[in-house]
């Protein structure tokens, strides 16, 4: 076996070759004989005249192999109180029935359907069946709101919709069909159908000539062959927070896709086919697509779909009932997941009641891991534990530290080096490298290898605009860090607005867009806060038009109401206060990395071209009466 420094060079120098060499792994229809078209950068093309079908190579080959009654898919549901266990065989028998549910209700190759779902089986069948005909799924995550549904309808167009009666979060039933109405209430763009699940824990109203139920719509269809399609054909579309309250529909390929989720399995995650892989994530997320989903089923393993939390169903031994019961050999989870855990068992006892022979490696990712959580894990757990860095944009990891190649040294805080085919760099405001350990930009020179997003859904020019402008021939991650002199990358911060809450990224803009609405609320700035769970919440600060009598407890209530059923309860908006002024600079550019610092009551140099410095000591009043900033010091 190659090690790390050789296959990293090689896929850098000769990516023909490397991506050649990985794209075996993949049963193809039409063998690609151009490897990487790069005739229009910055569009980069991989397997281009490849012709393939993502649900053949997830499923009826391995039917036909060898593993069609090798588990596929464990349903394990303590909000429900299932365990269910799919054999490759009966997911596969599943996928084609629904498949062939949506081309009897006219779905067809290119046209896209919304997922609209919560962690059950019938939402990875609903994913596979959409790869198996060519349709493009786009999976809109259950915590969000009508509105943030509405603005996907809109955007990716839907032929139809699949959804559900209700979702379950811990003892409560969320129900998903009133939202779902109200969205499409909301949209221009109209679906010319919806199917259903009726969940037994609530029956939703169905909508006459629009709405069928799950179990009417595979009543007597034909199950549907797998369709070729082009590797360059759009698999998913997977909204993600943008700059603005408008979300980024990141178009995923099939056949750079399929490649990069195979060659992950076996060099970053170090699994064998056969053995079990738990994403302990939710499908609505990237995590979820590419490894509840594709990744795990493409390599021949079993996936767990865990409808649960890592607390409170019903305990925080959850996890370890989970790894025990079914022998899972890798979970993927959040660092968040393993704070709330922590913080119910700091002492780990629930973890005596198990024995987890099987359980090799621990992934976290989603958010930096924090020394001390990682600490925590490794102390617990006694496996390594590696944390490593990826966005929805690039669907697999950046940085990792590659257990199938070489086990390296972890540091804490880092998740270690470049994965191969990403040639990571950290560059300064002048585009330069930077060699020592200073932060800056970090950024990905083109091409990025297999599996990372073509464009932005329908726009071309958001693509070039958000992600391969700042410089010439490079991705922007929109992440700051730096590298060390061993080449491991620490991922520190932002560079624009988005925030890291439980792991689920969010736009403190689209929050702001929400608090102006108010009809009493003249300016606003929404920060991200450092807290001991989620790693970060948003809080608000909002100043009143004049005028306004209003008692400000009761406008704040109405803000997080607002939020909630804006954005949805995932951006976790429950902290606002009423300030007399915002500060900002002369030129009128509100301060948020201030109110930041201060929030969190770190030291914080008093901006230069602050217009008035005495907002900053207003904003530090207001901020202690919330419990906050209380050691913040200006330094001069
Ligand atoms: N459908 C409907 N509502 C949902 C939802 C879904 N699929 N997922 C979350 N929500 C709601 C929650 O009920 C909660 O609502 P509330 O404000 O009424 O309580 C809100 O959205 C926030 O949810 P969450 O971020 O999950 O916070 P939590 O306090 O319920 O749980 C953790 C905290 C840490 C236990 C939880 O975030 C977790 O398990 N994280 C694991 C990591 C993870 O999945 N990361 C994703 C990327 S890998
Ligand atoms: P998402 O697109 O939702 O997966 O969020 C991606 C963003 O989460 C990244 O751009 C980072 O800001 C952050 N992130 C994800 N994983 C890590 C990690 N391991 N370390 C630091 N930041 C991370």
């Amino acid at each position: 076996m190659a090690d790390y420094q050789s296959l990293y060079q090689l896929s850098l120098e000769n990516p023909h070759q490397f991506w050649q060499e990985a794209s075996q792994a993949i049963d193809w229809y039409e063998k690609p004989t151009k490897i990487l078209d790069d005739s229009r950068p910055p569009f980069y093309r991989w397997f281009a005249d490849g012709v393939l079908n993502t649900c053949y190579n997830a499923l009826d080959r391995h039917v036909q192999q060898g593993r069609a009654d090798q588990a596929a898919l464990i349903y394990d549901s303590p909000v429900t109180n299932t365990v269910k266990t799919f054999s490759y065989r009966e997911l596969l028998a599943m996928v084609a029935d629904f498949a062939g549910a949506l081309v009897a209700q006219g779905v067809q190759k290119g046209d896209r359907v919304i997922v609209y779902m919560p962690m059950v089986p019938e939402a990875v069948i609903a994913m596979l069946a959409c790869a198996r005909i060519g349709a493009i799924h786009s999976v809109v995550f259950g915590g969000f709101a009508a509105r943030e549904l509405a603005t996907r309808i809109n955007d990716a167009c839907p032929k139809l919709i699949v959804s559900a009666s209700c979702g379950l979060e811990g003892q409560r039933v969320i129900p998903y069909k009133p939202l779902l109405d109200d969205a499409i209430a909301q949209a221009t763009h109209q679906p010319e159908k919806c199917i259903i699940l009726q969940r037994p824990q609530l029956t939703a109203d169905l909508i006459a000539g629009r709405d069928i139920t799950w179990q009417e719509a595979v009543q007597g269809v034909t199950p549907a062959e797998c369709v070729p399609v082009a590797a360059t054909d759009p698999l998913y579309i997977l909204y993600t927070s943008g700059t603005t309250g408008i979300p980024k529909g990141v178009v995923r390929d099939n056949g750079g896709h399929a490649v990069a989720m195979m060659w992950s399995m076996r060099y970053v995650y170090n699994m064998q086919p056969g053995e079990v892989y738990w994403a302990a994530s939710d499908v609505g997320w990237v995590v979820g697509h590419s490894y509840i989903v594709y990744a795990p089923l493409l390599y021949g393993c079993t996936t767990i779909l865990y409808e649960g939390k890592p607390v409170g169903t019903p305990d925080p031994g959850a996890f370890w009932r989970v790894i025990a019961q079914h022998q899972v050999n890798v979970l993927f989870t959040a660092p968040t997941a393993f704070r709330a855990i922590k913080k119910e068992d700091p002492q780990g006892s629930f973890l005596e009641k198990y024995n987890l022979p099987s359980f090799r490696t621990l992934f976290l990712a989603g958010e930096r891991c924090d020394p001390d959580t990682l600490f925590w894990a490794q102390n617990l757990l006694k496996v390594p534990v590696i944390d490593h860095w990826w966005q929805t944009e690039t669907g697999w990891a950046i940085a990792a530290n590659c257990l199938g190649i070489e086990a390296k040294p972890v540091k804490a805080g880092s998740p270690t080096t470049p994965v191969p085919g990403f040639n990571v760099q950290c560059l300064d405001e002048n585009g330069e490298e930077i060699k020592d350990d200073r932060i800056g930009s970090i950024m990905i020179k083109l091409p990025m290898p297999p599996g990372c997003l073509m464009t932005l859904w329908n726009n071309d020019e958001r693509f070039v605009s958000s992600y391969l402008s700042a410089y010439e021939g490079y991705y922007l991650t929109g992440d700051a860090g730096y590298k060390d002199s061993e080449n491991y990358l620490f991922i520190m911060s932002r560079i624009d607005d988005i925030i890291n809450v439980a792991g689920h990224r969010l736009s403190t803009g689209g929050m702001e867009e929400v608090l102006a609405s108010h009809p009493d609320v003249a300016e606003c700035a929404v920060i991200g806060v450092a807290d001991q769970l989620k790693g970060e919440i948003p809080l608000g600060m909002v100043v009143l038009k004049a005028g306004v009598q209003r008692s400000d407890a009761e406008i704040v209530k109405e803000l997080v109401q607002m939020v909630r059923d804006k954005i949805g309860p995932v951006a976790s908006f429950k902290v606002a206060t009423v300030v007399k002024r915002l500060p900002k600079t002369r030129s009128g550019k509100i301060l948020r990395g201030t109110m930041k610092k201060i929030a969190e009551g770190q030291t914080y140099r008093m901006p230069a071209t602050i217009d008035d410095p005495t907002i900053l000591d207003e904003i530090e009043t207001s901020l202690e009466k919330l419990g906050y900033a209380a050691k913040a010091t200006a330094s001069s």
